[in-house]
């Protein structure tokens, strides 16, 4: 009897662990992603000449398929026994972090869990850049180094480890784009300082380039 009040007891426990676990999850904000298709698109051909740079975004938001698709796309891992990625990245130190500043706040995008880990609930799209287009855009998608992954190295190496490894997601982005039908530019015209104070990101990390995303205008 004292041995099935004591499961009892625990079965209860474990039930409402996981139930608050959930709430806390979907309190906080953060978006499960569904399973990124990774089957069709267009080939990849014409998806090189479908390629460029739209300035011009309608407001329509982008469907959390298509933003699951888009970031495994971007950067997502590609060969989970092993934990690659489909950008290249220099020794493998997998230093670029995706941000997603939408209306809804800013996520960043966790590739092992295919999560948008909410990280504010402020509309960071104005801060991502001067550009008008920015702030009225689904989704500003904001590269960020975690210089702390790099170990040690000459500044120069870091910067141009960094700055490569983000053109490779970057023109992942554009091709995925190309191939769904999406508009998008990748910005270096922003104001990283002000960006990272209002994104709030640590001392390792550096803002390289932004890019926004969004069905054309
Ligand atoms: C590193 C880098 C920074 C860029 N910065 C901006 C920017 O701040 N704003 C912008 O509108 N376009 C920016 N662009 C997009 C270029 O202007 C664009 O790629 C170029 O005009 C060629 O056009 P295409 O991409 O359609 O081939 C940038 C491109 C690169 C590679």
């Amino acid at each position: 009897m004292q041995v099935r009040k004591i499961l009892t007891a625990c079965f209860t426990l474990a039930i409402l662990a996981a139930y608050s676990a959930a709430v806390s999850a979907e309190s906080a904000g953060s978006i499960k992603l569904p399973d990124p298709e990774t089957q069709g698109g267009k080939p990849l051909m014409q998806a090189l000449k479908e390629r460029m740079s739209q300035r011009s975004f309608s407001s329509k938001d982008i469907p959390l398929q298509v933003m699951s698709d888009m970031l495994w796309a971007a950067n997502g891992i590609s060969r989970p026994a092993t934990g690659l990625r489909t950008a290249p990245s220099a020794r493998n130190m997998q230093e670029i972090d995706i941000y997603a500043a939408m209306a809804s706040g800013l996520y960043l995008y966790d590739a092992k869990t295919n999560t948008l880990v909410k990280v504010s609930n402020d509309d960071l799209r104005a801060a991502s850049g001067a550009q008008p287009f920015v702030k009225d855009a689904p989704v500003n998608l904001i590269f960020v180094a975690d210089v702390s992954k790099m170990g040690k190295m000459a500044a120069a190496d870091a910067d141009f480890y960094v700055a490569t490894d983000t053109g490779f997601v970057s023109q992942n982005v554009y091709l995925y784009c190309a191939s769904a039908g999406l508009a998008t530019v990748v910005r270096g015209l922003v104001d990283r300082p002000a960006l990272a104070k209002a994104m709030k990101l640590r001392s390792g990390q550096k803002i390289i380039l932004a890019q926004t995303v969004g069905y054309p205008g």
